[in-house]
């Protein structure tokens, strides 16, 4: 930063953190008066980062649409996800290198926290395009209130000096900036948690209008409702993304590859997978469905009526002989999938966003049977067969007592009959990393290891977990 600069231009409010405080100083000295776009730009007019036009920026500054960063609020000047994406910085498990080096990434949560305020939740993965040069919508720097950008001058001036030097100041909100304009819906009243670096912006769902005026301006809309929301919601909000030009929409809908041909009228859940999809493909809007089986964790530690297992009782139900093997996914496995997803380019080359329009993104971790899982279960708890109760049911019937039992309100019921379904011999999708193309290579998604989720889930369990507490 230059210590003298000239007179008539804004002066930085700290001579550390480059660019960092210079922008930042710009948003809080102009915050009433802000233009309708700024493009926070390095000086020199040629830049090794600027892509797609070669390196001068003024031939960037042409091709730029305000149509595009309308849509997106925050939009980065540079293409290439590369370096930056999918995963930049892993704040709380640094490299022995990192902490060895002194480097930043090894100090990543006191940063983030210091940055974006000491409740603020350290992301397990941060990935962004890199290089610091963007356009930002003045709506979108209005979605923070003028105290969080001058907490985080205040932050490079003092807090960021035992931490990082000058550079690693600009570096770091290199790697942060799309997070500082990132925004999350949520409702009002709700007891969700996000992470106190994300922006919220609360919606009232019983107001169309709220809905359209919060949507408006995002490129990508991320469905994944409980399923206690009420019936017709999931429409209201795939309307109401079609109202505001919402170009994308994942919906409700992390199951198993659904095409209409294959799903029977007297297929509830099947019919409204469907519907949902459909919802998403409103006249503006496209679908992108993100099929990854059945969450492997969520499902080994929920309980009986789902994988077939209590591993707090070393019980399981084997469904017919244990041995059908069906696709499933990892939490973890899913969000690196949806990351790598919103990271690869909109369109203009290969691999790209627009190539799944309307298209499932299939994407698995492991192909399992209950009896792979019993077995990994025994590797993470030393146990054997004989310190299980074993049991077998018949698909079939299991199928008949869900359907019985959620006629008569029991909630368990639409489990067994949902898992079921999974599990029937003639069921042609549940296997589908083993029978369908995959998204896994085009994401760069990581081959995990079946007991290290396993162990996950029997933490779970040890901890309590319970989705359905109080239903
Ligand atoms: N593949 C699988 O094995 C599997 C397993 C479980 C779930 N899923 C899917 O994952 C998605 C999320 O499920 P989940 O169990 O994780 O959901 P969840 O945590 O129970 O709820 C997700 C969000 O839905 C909103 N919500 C909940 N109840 C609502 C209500 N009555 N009215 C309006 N909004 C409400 C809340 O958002 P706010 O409070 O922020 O508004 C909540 O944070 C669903 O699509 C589900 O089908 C898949």
């Amino acid at each position: 930063m230059d210590k003298k600069p000239e007179t008539e231009l804004l002066v930085a409010h700290s001579s550390r953190g480059r660019e960092a405080s210079a922008y930042l100083s710009f948003i809080v000295d102009l915050y009433d008066e802000l233009p309708a776009y700024s493009i926070f730009l390095h000086s020199n007019p040629e830049q090794w980062h600027n892509d797609l036009f070669g390196p001068q920026t003024s031939s960037i500054l042409k091709s730029l649409r305000l149509e595009a960063v309308d849509a997106m609020g925050y939009l980065n000047l540079r293409c290439t996800n590369n370096p930056g994406c999918p995963t930049h910085i892993n704040p709380n498990s640094p490299t022995q290198a990192d902490i060895d080096n002194n480097d930043p990434r090894a100090k990543f949560p006191s940063i983030y926290k210091g940055i974006f305020g000491d409740e603020a939740q350290v992301p397990e993965r941060i990935g962004g395009i890199c290089c610091a040069q963007f356009a930002v919508s003045r709506a979108r720097i209005w979605q923070r209130p003028k105290s969080d950008y001058i907490r985080m001058l205040n932050w490079i001036d003092e807090k960021s000096v035992p931490l990082v030097d000058d550079y690693g100041v600009g570096w770091v909100f290199e790697t942060l900036w799309h997070i500082v304009f990132v925004t999350a819906l949520t409702r009002d009243g709700s007891q969700g948690k996000i992470p106190d670096g994300v922006r919220v912006v609360q919606v009232n769902y019983d107001d169309d209008d709220s809905l359209v005026k919060a949507l408006n301006g995002q490129q990508f809309l991320v469905i994944t409702l409980g399923v206690r929301a009420p019936d017709g919601l999931h429409a209201r909000i795939t309307t109401a993304a079609g109202r505001a030009g919402v170009p994308y929409i994942m919906p409700n809908a992390y199951g198993y590859p659904i095409s209409p041909e294959g799903v029977k009228d007297e297929d509830p859940y099947g019919n409204l997978v469907l519907d949902r999809i459909h919802d998403a493909q409103n006249g503006v809007s496209s679908s992108v469905t993100l099929p990854c089986g059945f969450w492997y964790e969520w499902s080994l530690a929920t309980g009986e009526q789902w994988f077939g297992f209590t591993i707090k009782d070393r019980k399981v139900t084997f469904f017919d002989d244990g041995t059908r093997i069906i696709t499933v996914s990892t939490w973890d496995q899913c969000g690196r999938a949806l990351a790598a997803l919103l990271s690869l380019p909109e369109s203009g080359s290969t691999p790209a966003l627009a190539d799944f329009k309307n298209k499932e993104v299939r994407i698995n971790s492991f192909r399992v049977s209950q009896r792979d899982m019993l077995d990994s279960l025994h590797r993470v708890l030393g146990t054997t067969d004989s310190d299980w109760d074993i049991s077998y049911e018949s698909v079939a019937k299991r199928l008949a007592d869900g359907a019985e039992e959620f006629a008569k309100g029991v909630f368990t019921g639409m489990p067994k009959m949902l898992y079921g379904s999974v599990f029937l011999p003639s069921n042609k999708e549940a296997d589908f990393a083993g029978t369908m193309e995959l998204a896994n290579d085009i994401l760069g998604l990581p081959k995990e290891d079946l007991d290290e989720a396993t162990k996950r889930a029997v933490d779970m369990v040890a901890a309590g977990w319970n989705p359905f507490a109080g239903v």
